[in-house]
Protein backbone atom coordinates (compact mmCIF):
# COMPACT_ATOMS: atom_id res chain seq x y z
CA UNK A 1 0.00 0.00 0.00
CA UNK A 2 0.96 3.41 -0.83
CA UNK A 3 2.11 5.32 1.68
CA UNK A 4 2.16 2.62 4.43
CA UNK A 5 5.32 4.18 6.32
CA UNK A 6 2.89 7.68 7.10
CA UNK A 7 1.10 7.64 10.49
CA UNK A 8 -1.99 9.43 10.92
CA UNK A 9 -4.93 10.80 12.96
CA UNK A 10 -7.97 9.40 12.62
CA UNK A 11 -9.61 12.83 13.16
CA UNK A 12 -8.62 14.14 10.20
CA UNK A 13 -11.33 13.74 7.41
CA UNK A 14 -10.51 12.46 4.07
CA UNK A 15 -11.50 14.57 0.89
CA UNK A 16 -10.52 12.63 -1.78
CA UNK A 17 -10.33 8.23 -2.15
CA UNK A 18 -7.76 6.26 -0.30
CA UNK A 19 -4.88 7.48 -2.33
CA UNK A 20 -3.59 10.19 -2.31
CA UNK A 21 -3.98 11.76 0.63
CA UNK A 22 -5.65 14.67 0.98
CA UNK A 23 -7.17 15.87 4.55
CA UNK A 24 -8.20 18.45 7.02
CA UNK A 25 -9.39 18.61 10.65
CA UNK A 26 -12.91 19.44 11.15
CA UNK A 27 -13.33 23.04 12.02
CA UNK A 28 -14.19 22.91 15.49
CA UNK A 29 -10.71 20.59 16.25
CA UNK A 30 -8.87 22.53 14.64
CA UNK A 31 -9.74 25.94 15.80
CA UNK A 32 -9.81 24.36 19.11
CA UNK A 33 -6.15 24.10 18.54
CA UNK A 34 -5.20 27.87 18.94
CA UNK A 35 -3.14 29.89 17.23
CA UNK A 36 -0.19 27.04 16.25
CA UNK A 37 -2.01 23.88 14.90
CA UNK A 38 -0.02 20.30 16.20
CA UNK A 39 0.97 18.86 12.91
CA UNK A 40 -1.53 16.14 13.42
CA UNK A 41 -4.27 17.81 12.30
CA UNK A 42 -2.86 19.82 9.80
CA UNK A 43 -3.91 19.69 6.44
CA UNK A 44 -2.83 17.82 4.00
CA UNK A 45 -2.45 18.27 0.16
CA UNK A 46 -0.54 15.45 -1.51
CA UNK A 47 -0.16 14.45 -4.89
CA UNK A 48 0.86 11.46 -5.16
CA UNK A 49 2.79 9.04 -2.70
CA UNK A 50 4.98 10.39 0.45
CA UNK A 51 8.40 9.97 -0.43
CA UNK A 52 9.78 7.42 2.53
CA UNK A 53 12.75 9.08 4.38
CA UNK A 54 14.35 6.97 7.87
CA UNK A 55 15.15 9.13 10.36
CA UNK A 56 19.12 7.90 9.92
CA UNK A 57 19.04 9.43 6.30
CA UNK A 58 17.50 12.87 6.96
CA UNK A 59 20.58 14.85 7.47
CA UNK A 60 22.18 13.21 4.05
CA UNK A 61 19.40 14.78 2.11
CA UNK A 62 20.66 16.52 -0.59
CA UNK A 63 19.29 18.87 -2.93
CA UNK A 64 20.77 20.95 -5.95
CA UNK A 65 21.32 25.00 -7.17
CA UNK A 66 21.79 25.00 -10.34
CA UNK A 67 20.60 26.91 -13.71
CA UNK A 68 21.44 30.30 -14.56
CA UNK A 69 23.99 30.84 -11.40
CA UNK A 70 27.75 31.19 -11.55
CA UNK A 71 28.31 28.62 -8.52
CA UNK A 72 26.04 25.54 -8.67
CA UNK A 73 25.57 24.04 -5.31
CA UNK A 74 24.70 20.18 -4.40
CA UNK A 75 23.26 20.92 -0.07
CA UNK A 76 22.63 18.28 2.24
CA UNK A 77 20.30 18.93 4.92
CA UNK A 78 23.37 19.00 7.36
CA UNK A 79 25.10 21.48 5.66
CA UNK A 80 21.95 23.30 5.43
CA UNK A 81 21.96 23.16 9.41
CA UNK A 82 25.93 23.91 10.08
CA UNK A 83 26.87 26.37 7.57
CA UNK A 84 23.65 28.85 7.35
CA UNK A 85 21.85 31.01 9.70
CA UNK A 86 18.93 29.36 10.94
CA UNK A 87 15.61 30.96 11.35
CA UNK A 88 12.09 30.40 13.23
CA UNK A 89 8.64 31.99 12.32
CA UNK A 90 5.18 30.85 12.13
CA UNK A 91 3.94 31.11 9.05
CA UNK A 92 -0.08 30.07 8.28
CA UNK A 93 -0.42 27.76 5.23
CA UNK A 94 -3.36 28.15 2.75
CA UNK A 95 -4.47 25.57 0.47
CA UNK A 96 -5.78 27.64 -3.00
CA UNK A 97 -8.77 25.12 -2.73
CA UNK A 98 -9.58 26.06 1.10
CA UNK A 99 -13.71 26.53 0.79
CA UNK A 100 -14.10 24.52 -2.60
CA UNK A 101 -17.23 22.71 -1.41
CA UNK A 102 -18.91 25.85 -1.29
CA UNK A 103 -17.95 26.87 -4.92
CA UNK A 104 -18.83 22.96 -5.84
CA UNK A 105 -22.47 23.47 -4.48
CA UNK A 106 -22.54 26.54 -6.92
CA UNK A 107 -21.07 24.79 -9.78
CA UNK A 108 -19.40 21.45 -9.69
CA UNK A 109 -15.24 22.69 -10.36
CA UNK A 110 -12.85 19.80 -11.41
CA UNK A 111 -11.63 20.37 -7.64
CA UNK A 112 -11.96 18.30 -4.72
CA UNK A 113 -14.26 19.84 -1.91
CA UNK A 114 -12.22 21.11 0.96
CA UNK A 115 -14.03 23.03 4.02
CA UNK A 116 -12.90 25.98 5.40
CA UNK A 117 -10.20 23.87 7.19
CA UNK A 118 -7.61 24.03 4.41
CA UNK A 119 -5.40 26.50 6.25
CA UNK A 120 -2.82 25.81 9.12
CA UNK A 121 -0.25 27.37 11.43
CA UNK A 122 2.89 26.25 12.41
CA UNK A 123 6.07 27.47 13.75
CA UNK A 124 8.96 26.71 11.19
CA UNK A 125 12.64 26.52 11.34
CA UNK A 126 15.12 26.52 8.71
CA UNK A 127 16.95 28.95 6.43
CA UNK A 128 15.85 31.65 4.45
CA UNK A 129 15.92 30.88 0.22
CA UNK A 130 17.88 34.42 -0.19
CA UNK A 131 20.85 32.98 1.93
CA UNK A 132 21.03 29.77 -0.15
CA UNK A 133 20.37 31.53 -4.21
CA UNK A 134 22.82 34.25 -3.14
CA UNK A 135 25.42 31.88 -2.34
CA UNK A 136 24.85 30.26 -5.89
CA UNK A 137 25.02 33.69 -7.55
CA UNK A 138 22.37 34.00 -9.79
CA UNK A 139 23.38 35.59 -13.56
CA UNK A 140 22.42 38.69 -14.67
CA UNK A 141 18.72 38.11 -16.51
CA UNK A 142 17.27 35.51 -14.00
CA UNK A 143 14.01 35.68 -13.22
CA UNK A 144 12.73 32.77 -11.77
CA UNK A 145 13.28 29.85 -8.95
CA UNK A 146 12.01 26.96 -10.39
CA UNK A 147 11.14 24.39 -7.42
CA UNK A 148 11.03 20.20 -7.38
CA UNK A 149 10.03 17.79 -5.15
CA UNK A 150 10.69 14.23 -5.14
CA UNK A 151 7.08 12.65 -4.89
CA UNK A 152 7.12 11.00 -8.49
CA UNK A 153 3.70 11.49 -9.82
CA UNK A 154 1.57 10.48 -13.00
CA UNK A 155 2.93 13.73 -15.16
CA UNK A 156 6.71 14.08 -13.76
CA UNK A 157 7.75 15.20 -10.35
CA UNK A 158 5.93 17.71 -8.63
CA UNK A 159 7.23 21.69 -9.27
CA UNK A 160 6.28 25.36 -9.53
CA UNK A 161 8.43 28.40 -9.45
CA UNK A 162 8.54 31.90 -7.22
CA UNK A 163 9.53 34.96 -9.09
CA UNK A 164 13.69 35.54 -8.09
CA UNK A 165 12.98 39.10 -6.61
CA UNK A 166 10.54 37.85 -3.82
CA UNK A 167 13.17 34.77 -2.94
CA UNK A 168 15.81 37.59 -2.67
CA UNK A 169 13.71 39.75 -0.87
CA UNK A 170 14.91 37.96 2.67
CA UNK A 171 11.38 39.88 4.31
CA UNK A 172 9.57 38.34 2.41
CA UNK A 173 10.37 34.98 4.47
CA UNK A 174 10.36 32.52 1.67
CA UNK A 175 12.37 30.12 3.73
CA UNK A 176 13.72 26.24 3.35
CA UNK A 177 12.29 24.65 6.61
CA UNK A 178 13.04 21.24 7.93
CA UNK A 179 11.12 21.57 11.40
CA UNK A 180 7.60 22.60 12.76
CA UNK A 181 6.73 23.49 15.48
CA UNK A 182 10.03 22.24 16.99
CA UNK A 183 10.15 18.84 15.89
CA UNK A 184 11.54 17.30 12.19
CA UNK A 185 8.89 17.55 9.19
CA UNK A 186 6.14 14.95 9.54
CA UNK A 187 6.66 12.68 6.02
CA UNK A 188 2.93 14.48 4.92
CA UNK A 189 4.22 17.93 5.09
CA UNK A 190 7.45 17.45 3.33
CA UNK A 191 10.18 15.27 5.67
CA UNK A 192 12.89 16.19 5.44
CA UNK A 193 13.19 19.56 4.11
CA UNK A 194 9.77 21.70 2.21
CA UNK A 195 9.96 25.35 1.18
CA UNK A 196 7.90 27.85 2.79
CA UNK A 197 6.54 31.13 1.05
CA UNK A 198 4.09 32.79 3.96
CA UNK A 199 1.44 34.97 1.79
CA UNK A 200 1.25 32.87 -1.43
CA UNK A 201 -1.29 30.09 -1.68
CA UNK A 202 0.34 26.64 -0.26
CA UNK A 203 0.35 25.26 -3.83
CA UNK A 204 3.86 27.27 -3.97
CA UNK A 205 5.34 25.99 -0.77
CA UNK A 206 6.96 22.49 -2.47
CA UNK A 207 7.55 19.35 -0.12
CA UNK A 208 9.93 17.03 -0.25
CA UNK A 209 12.57 19.61 -1.51
CA UNK A 210 15.77 17.67 -4.15
CA UNK A 211 15.76 20.60 -6.62
CA UNK A 212 16.07 24.57 -6.94
CA UNK A 213 16.66 25.87 -10.57
CA UNK A 214 17.46 29.61 -11.39
CA UNK A 215 15.50 30.62 -15.07
CA UNK A 216 14.50 33.14 -17.03
CA UNK A 217 11.37 31.65 -18.09
CA UNK A 218 8.19 30.75 -15.97
CA UNK A 219 8.00 26.95 -15.09
CA UNK A 220 6.95 24.57 -17.48
CA UNK A 221 6.41 21.59 -15.21
CA UNK A 222 2.77 19.87 -15.82
CA UNK A 223 1.52 20.62 -12.22
CA UNK A 224 2.80 24.37 -12.62
CA UNK A 225 0.40 24.59 -15.51
CA UNK A 226 -2.32 22.33 -15.09
CA UNK A 227 -2.86 23.47 -11.27
CA UNK A 228 -3.19 26.11 -9.01
CA UNK A 229 -4.96 28.77 -11.57
CA UNK A 230 -8.17 30.84 -11.53
CA UNK A 231 -9.19 30.64 -15.20
CA UNK A 232 -11.82 33.41 -16.95
CA UNK A 233 -15.20 32.09 -15.59
CA UNK A 234 -16.43 31.89 -18.97
CA UNK A 235 -13.75 29.19 -19.48
CA UNK A 236 -16.01 25.43 -19.39
CA UNK A 237 -14.15 22.32 -18.31
CA UNK A 238 -14.52 21.31 -22.30
CA UNK A 239 -12.60 24.32 -23.29
CA UNK A 240 -9.97 23.97 -20.55
CA UNK A 241 -8.85 20.79 -22.03
CA UNK A 242 -5.00 20.04 -22.01
CA UNK A 243 -3.17 21.50 -24.08
CA UNK A 244 -5.24 24.67 -24.47
CA UNK A 245 -4.02 27.96 -24.79
CA UNK A 246 -5.53 29.39 -21.30
CA UNK A 247 -3.39 27.12 -19.43
CA UNK A 248 -0.52 28.59 -20.35
CA UNK A 249 -1.37 32.96 -19.58
CA UNK A 250 0.64 33.55 -16.42
CA UNK A 251 -1.33 36.10 -15.39
CA UNK A 252 -3.52 33.63 -14.31
CA UNK A 253 -1.31 31.79 -12.26
CA UNK A 254 -2.42 32.07 -8.28
CA UNK A 255 0.58 34.06 -5.90
CA UNK A 256 -0.94 35.86 -3.09
CA UNK A 257 -3.67 34.72 -0.89
CA UNK A 258 -6.75 36.77 -1.15
CA UNK A 259 -8.87 38.36 2.11
CA UNK A 260 -10.61 34.96 3.50
CA UNK A 261 -12.75 34.39 6.52
CA UNK A 262 -14.57 32.27 8.06
CA UNK A 263 -17.15 31.35 10.94
CA UNK A 264 -16.13 28.50 13.83
CA UNK A 265 -18.46 29.51 16.41
CA UNK A 266 -21.49 28.71 15.70
CA UNK A 267 -20.49 25.46 14.03
CA UNK A 268 -22.36 24.44 10.89
CA UNK A 269 -25.17 22.04 12.22
CA UNK A 270 -24.64 23.56 15.86
CA UNK A 271 -27.86 23.64 18.04
CA UNK A 272 -27.12 26.53 20.22
CA UNK A 273 -29.03 27.16 23.73
CA UNK A 274 -28.81 30.71 23.59
CA UNK A 275 -31.17 31.68 26.24
CA UNK A 276 -29.25 29.45 28.94
CA UNK A 277 -25.87 30.79 28.39
CA UNK A 278 -26.05 34.34 29.27
CA UNK A 279 -26.52 37.93 27.84
CA UNK A 280 -24.21 37.64 25.10
CA UNK A 281 -23.39 35.07 22.58
CA UNK A 282 -19.55 34.93 21.53
CA UNK A 283 -18.85 34.20 17.64
CA UNK A 284 -15.69 33.62 16.68
CA UNK A 285 -13.91 32.28 13.56
CA UNK A 286 -10.63 33.04 11.59
CA UNK A 287 -9.09 35.30 9.09
CA UNK A 288 -6.29 35.89 6.72
CA UNK A 289 -4.79 37.87 3.97
CA UNK A 290 -2.03 37.77 1.01
CA UNK A 291 0.89 38.81 -0.04
CA UNK A 292 1.58 39.85 3.80
CA UNK A 293 -0.98 42.47 3.77
CA UNK A 294 -2.76 42.36 7.35
CA UNK A 295 -6.28 41.89 7.79
CA UNK A 296 -7.62 45.51 9.00
CA UNK A 297 -11.45 44.75 9.84
CA UNK A 298 -13.86 41.86 10.26
CA UNK A 299 -17.69 42.33 9.72
CA UNK A 300 -19.97 40.07 10.79
CA UNK A 301 -23.93 40.54 9.58
CA UNK A 302 -27.01 38.69 11.36
CA UNK A 303 -29.42 39.97 8.53
CA UNK A 304 -27.86 38.54 4.97
CA UNK A 305 -25.28 41.19 4.79
CA UNK A 306 -27.49 44.51 5.17
CA UNK A 307 -26.05 45.83 8.06
CA UNK A 308 -22.42 44.58 9.47
CA UNK A 309 -21.14 45.01 12.70
CA UNK A 310 -17.30 45.32 13.76
CA UNK A 311 -15.55 42.26 15.35
CA UNK A 312 -12.44 42.26 17.19
CA UNK A 313 -9.42 41.26 16.12
CA UNK A 314 -6.52 38.96 18.03
CA UNK A 315 -2.98 39.24 16.02
CA UNK A 316 -1.18 36.06 18.27
CA UNK A 317 1.08 36.46 15.37
CA UNK A 318 2.46 40.16 16.82
CA UNK A 319 3.54 37.89 20.10
CA UNK A 320 6.26 36.17 18.40
CA UNK A 321 7.31 39.51 17.12
CA UNK A 322 7.68 41.49 20.40
CA UNK A 323 11.13 41.80 21.13
CA UNK A 324 11.40 39.15 24.35
CA UNK A 325 9.54 36.56 22.15
CA UNK A 326 11.92 37.24 19.50
CA UNK A 327 12.67 33.74 17.52
CA UNK A 328 13.43 35.05 14.17
CA UNK A 329 16.71 35.48 13.07
CA UNK A 330 19.06 38.41 13.50
CA UNK A 331 18.90 39.66 9.65
CA UNK A 332 15.00 39.38 9.48
CA UNK A 333 13.65 43.18 9.42
CA UNK A 334 9.95 42.08 10.10
CA UNK A 335 8.59 45.05 12.16
CA UNK A 336 5.92 44.44 14.93
CA UNK A 337 2.72 44.65 12.40
CA UNK A 338 4.62 45.56 9.22
CA UNK A 339 3.71 42.66 7.92
CA UNK A 340 1.42 39.37 8.38
CA UNK A 341 2.32 35.79 7.63
CA UNK A 342 -0.44 33.96 9.58
CA UNK A 343 -3.98 33.64 10.21
CA UNK A 344 -5.79 36.05 12.92
CA UNK A 345 -8.81 35.00 15.19
CA UNK A 346 -11.74 37.77 15.71
CA UNK A 347 -14.83 37.50 18.03
CA UNK A 348 -18.11 39.16 18.08
CA UNK A 349 -20.31 39.51 21.31
CA UNK A 350 -24.00 39.50 20.08
CA UNK A 351 -26.62 39.70 22.26
CA UNK A 352 -28.71 36.44 22.82
CA UNK A 353 -31.74 38.35 21.74
CA UNK A 354 -30.78 39.11 18.31
CA UNK A 355 -28.70 35.95 17.64
CA UNK A 356 -31.80 34.05 18.19
CA UNK A 357 -33.94 36.26 15.90
CA UNK A 358 -31.43 35.75 13.75
CA UNK A 359 -31.35 33.55 10.68
CA UNK A 360 -27.87 33.23 9.93
CA UNK A 361 -24.63 34.94 10.55
CA UNK A 362 -22.30 36.21 7.85
CA UNK A 363 -18.58 36.80 8.00
CA UNK A 364 -16.33 38.64 5.72
CA UNK A 365 -12.84 40.74 5.84
CA UNK A 366 -10.52 43.19 4.53
CA UNK A 367 -7.17 43.59 4.15
CA UNK A 368 -4.86 46.88 4.25
CA UNK A 369 -5.39 47.81 0.73
CA UNK A 370 -9.17 47.91 1.39
CA UNK A 371 -9.56 44.63 -0.87
CA UNK A 372 -13.19 42.79 0.91
CA UNK A 373 -14.34 39.40 0.69
CA UNK A 374 -17.00 39.34 -2.20
CA UNK A 375 -20.48 38.74 -1.70
CA UNK A 376 -21.01 36.75 -4.49
CA UNK A 377 -18.77 33.16 -6.28
CA UNK A 378 -16.26 33.77 -8.77
CA UNK A 379 -16.57 30.78 -10.17
CA UNK A 380 -13.68 29.00 -11.78
CA UNK A 381 -13.18 25.74 -13.76
CA UNK A 382 -10.44 24.66 -10.98
CA UNK A 383 -12.49 26.17 -7.88
CA UNK A 384 -9.83 27.88 -6.54
CA UNK A 385 -9.63 30.96 -3.95
CA UNK A 386 -13.33 30.53 -3.18
CA UNK A 387 -13.44 33.67 -0.95
CA UNK A 388 -17.15 34.95 -0.83
CA UNK A 389 -18.91 35.96 2.46
CA UNK A 390 -19.14 32.75 4.42
CA UNK A 391 -22.44 31.78 6.38
CA UNK A 392 -23.59 29.70 9.02
CA UNK A 393 -27.42 28.90 9.87
CA UNK A 394 -28.21 29.82 13.03
CA UNK A 395 -29.82 26.71 14.79
CA UNK A 396 -31.85 27.00 17.85
CA UNK A 397 -31.82 23.83 20.39
CA UNK A 398 -35.59 22.51 20.01
N1 LIG B 1 4.93 19.60 -2.90
C1 LIG B 1 5.09 18.40 -3.46
N2 LIG B 1 6.33 17.97 -3.69
N3 LIG B 1 4.03 17.62 -3.80
C2 LIG B 1 2.72 18.05 -3.58
O1 LIG B 1 1.78 17.30 -3.88
N4 LIG B 1 1.28 19.89 -2.82
C3 LIG B 1 1.24 21.34 -2.73
C4 LIG B 1 2.30 21.87 -1.78
N5 LIG B 1 3.58 21.28 -2.05
C5 LIG B 1 2.52 19.33 -3.02
C6 LIG B 1 3.69 20.06 -2.66
C7 LIG B 1 -0.04 21.88 -2.33
S1 LIG B 1 -1.23 22.03 -3.54
C8 LIG B 1 -0.25 22.40 -1.06
S2 LIG B 1 -1.68 23.20 -0.67
C9 LIG B 1 0.77 22.27 -0.01
O2 LIG B 1 1.92 21.56 -0.45
C10 LIG B 1 0.20 21.54 1.18
O3 LIG B 1 1.13 21.41 2.23
P1 LIG B 1 0.78 20.48 3.47
O4 LIG B 1 0.31 19.15 2.95
O5 LIG B 1 2.01 20.40 4.30
O6 LIG B 1 -0.33 21.17 4.23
Amino acid sequence: TPDAHVSRDSRMIRLTGVHPFNAEAPLTELFREGFLTTPELFFVRNHGVVPEVHDENVLDWEFTVDGMVETPLKITLQKLVAEYEQQTYPVTLVCAGNRRKEQNMVRKSKGFSWGPAGVSTALFTGVVMSDVVRRAKPRKGAKFVYMEGADKLPNGHYGTCVKLSWVLDPNRGIMLAYKMNGEMLRPDHGKPLRVVIPGQIGGRSVKWLKKLTITDQPSDNWYHIYDNRVLPTMISPEVAAEGSKWWTDERYAIHDLSPNSAIASPAHGERLRLLEGGDVYTARGYAYGGGGRRITRVEVSLDQGRTWRLARIQYVEDEYRKADRILYGGKLDFQWRDTSFCWCFWTLDIPVQEMSEAKDILVRCMDEGMCVQPRDVYWSVLGMMHNAWFRVAIMREA
